[in-house]
């Protein structure tokens, strides 16, 4: 933590996708660059907070300033969150696999002569944000967590809220056309106790510091 609005704040972030395992060589992933969230990590860093970043596997850059833990599964990734509790302030821009893989074959799976379908069993993974932001002496103080929608956008968002219990959500429309998958540009929706914000479409480095300022804003009105 260096100096700046954010000093003395612990802050965690995850980001990227989480690997599903199958068997050694194969797994089940989401879409996930980890773009939006290693900058959100580095702009928190920018402001003076002391942030640990969990991510999964990615090929964007650790961020400077940032201590950064690599996970695979959802499940890894919820153990690794649970570790940095306490923090002031937690988002969750990863795209977290809603199942994991009920029994993952120790080898590598083989075709048998004329098969033709594989059934896997899979099983519903933590939701890590739902499980941070649950209430409790361990809660941030602010929690935000993202929508990635590719219709009804607002209203599957403010279910999303209510329903994880966090403070805000950051939502974004992913559809194809908008190349927000693996692109540097957001446009995107900050839903939180005062209704609905539209910003305008921004770079995801923009998004980013403008959420690292507003997260700082909230977390100085909280204290004072
Ligand atoms: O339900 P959905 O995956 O669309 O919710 C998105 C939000 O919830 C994101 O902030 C994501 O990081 C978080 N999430 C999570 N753990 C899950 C699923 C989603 O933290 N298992």
């Amino acid at each position: 933590s260096g100096p700046g609005p954010l000093a003395g704040r612990r802050a965690l972030v995850t980001s990227g996708p989480t690997h599903e395992a199958i068997d050694p060589v194969r797994y089940i992933a989401n879409h996930s660059s980890g773009k939006q969230g290693h900058a959100i990590a580095a702009a928190l860093a920018r402001l003076g907070a002391a942030v640990t970043l969990v991510s999964g596997p990615v090929r964007v850059p650790d961020p400077p300033g940032v201590t950064v833990v690599a996970v695979d599964s959802a499940r890894a990734m919820l153990a690794a969150c649970q570790a940095v509790l306490p923090v002031d302030v937690a988002v969750c821009a990863a795209a977290v696999a809603d199942w994991g893989v009920a029994d993952r074959a120790p080898q590598k799976l083989k075709k048998a002569p004329g098969q033709e379908t594989l059934t896997l069993t899979l099983t519903r993974n933590p939701d890590i944000l739902a499980t941070v932001a649950a209430p409790g002496p361990a809660r941030p103080r602010l929690v935000v967590g993202f929508a990635a929608e590719t219709e009804h956008l607002l209203e599957h968002a403010r279910e999303k809220r209510a329903r994880k219990g966090c403070d805000w959500i950051v939502a974004n429309d992913v559809g194809a056309a908008t190349g927000t998958f693996g692109g540097d540009r957001n446009t995107v929706h900050v839903i939180g106790t005062e209704g609905v914000e539209a910003w305008p479409p921004l770079t995801k480095a923009a998004v980013a510091e403008r959420l690292a300022a507003r997260i700082a804003e909230a977390l100085a009105e909280d204290a004072s």
